[in-house]
């Protein structure tokens, strides 16, 4: 009897030392905790507030007593026509069955208000009421700026949408594909696309991605989701926006975001097949219709070649 409460006790002692590794093992393996924010100065925030710019061109009614499942917010340049043009006849139509909606978000041309690029522009948005611009130059190190605008537009002028996605108009979309599986995701709190969770501030000035230490002094990124494409729940626009008055900003919009949901201790989702495929293939493919039907997004496509490739494949991807 006694001997046998004597390895009760042993057994106890031993589990709960177990126990205690494995919290310990688990524990150090998730992420830090968020830091505690602290404001950013007035001057800082200044850069990247949506207070600071005015819209240009606005669809402030899109939404209005309409609640999208999914919309589609694409960042493109002002010039770029053909390729808004080639989203709106892909992709970008709605979507049978579910409410889905697609506005492109421009800053100004280069040349500005009276340029022809932005005559032009103005002439799109008339005869397609899809285009929301805000007056900061529209440029590759202003793209956390847009980025950030979207957000605030997306909360201000849209908020019962179920899912927002930002994409680029380079991007092949399976629209029915992603519909189905944002049917059965997180209502809330939920961001997902291609995570990269090892990311690494790039110190070299030739890098298109360089960032200074002054700008970011750490020697690594929170998880976060690359910028082609990633989507939603709507709740977390206005999240992210009350994040960026913390948060500097650094030229990498995609990275911004993953610092913004690392304030709000929001984790990104790695969004995967059943074989733990990457659904959002960040790296060009060859076209292949039945490769394609097994994805949410492909990037690396000019205006003619998306045009080509939707055809196929809405031609025959059921059949895959
Ligand atoms: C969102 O939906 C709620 C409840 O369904 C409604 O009261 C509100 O007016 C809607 N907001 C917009 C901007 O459509
Ligand atoms: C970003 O936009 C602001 C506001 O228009 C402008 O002053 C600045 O030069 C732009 N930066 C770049 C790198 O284009």
């Amino acid at each position: 009897m006694r001997s046998s409460c004597y390895w009760r006790l042993v057994k106890l002692l031993a589990a709960s030392a177990l126990l205690v590794l494995s919290a310990q093992i688990f524990f150090s393996t998730t992420s830090k905790p968020p830091p505690k924010p602290s404001a950013l100065s007035v001057e800082e925030y200044r850069l990247l507030s949506p207070q600071t710019y005015q819209y240009h061109l606005n669809e402030p009614a899109v939404c209005r007593d309409r609640s999208p499942f999914l919309l589609f917010m694409v960042p493109v340049s002002p010039v770029e026509a053909a390729a808004r043009q080639a989203v709106r006849s892909t992709w970008g139509a709605p979507a049978p069955g579910r409410d889905s909606l697609t506005l492109f978000y421009v800053g100004l041309p280069e040349g500005g208000q009276g340029s022809s690029s932005q005559d032009e522009l103005e002439e799109e948005s008339r005869r397609h009421g899809d285009i929301i611009q805000m007056n900061f130059q529209d440029s590759y190190q202003n793209l956390t700026i847009k980025t950030m605008m979207m957000m605030n537009w997306l909360s201000t002028h849209c908020p019962n949408a179920s899912y927002a996605m930002k994409v680029d108009a380079d991007i092949f979309v399976n629209v029915l594909y992603l519909i189905r599986r944002l049917s059965s995701s997180p209502r809330q709190g939920f961001i997902t696309g291609s995570v990269i969770s090892d990311g690494r501030p790039r110190r070299d000035s030739n890098s298109k991605w360089h960032v200074s230490k002054d700008l970011y002094p750490d020697d690594s990124f929170p998880p976060y989701v690359s910028g082609a494409g990633y989507v939603f729940s709507t709740d977390l626009a206005p999240r992210i926006s009350w994040a960026s008055r913390f948060v500097r900003m650094i030229p990498l919009e995609d990275v911004y975001v993953g610092l913004c949901l690392h304030v709000l201790d929001v984790r990104p989702v790695y969004c995967r097949s059943l074989t733990l495929r990457n659904l959002f293939e960040i790296r060009q493919l060859e076209y292949d219709r039945c490769t394609f039907a097994k994805l949410v997004i492909v990037n690396g496509f000019k205006p003619p070649q998306l045009l080509h490739v939707w055809q196929d494949f809405s031609k025959g991807h059921s059949s895959c």
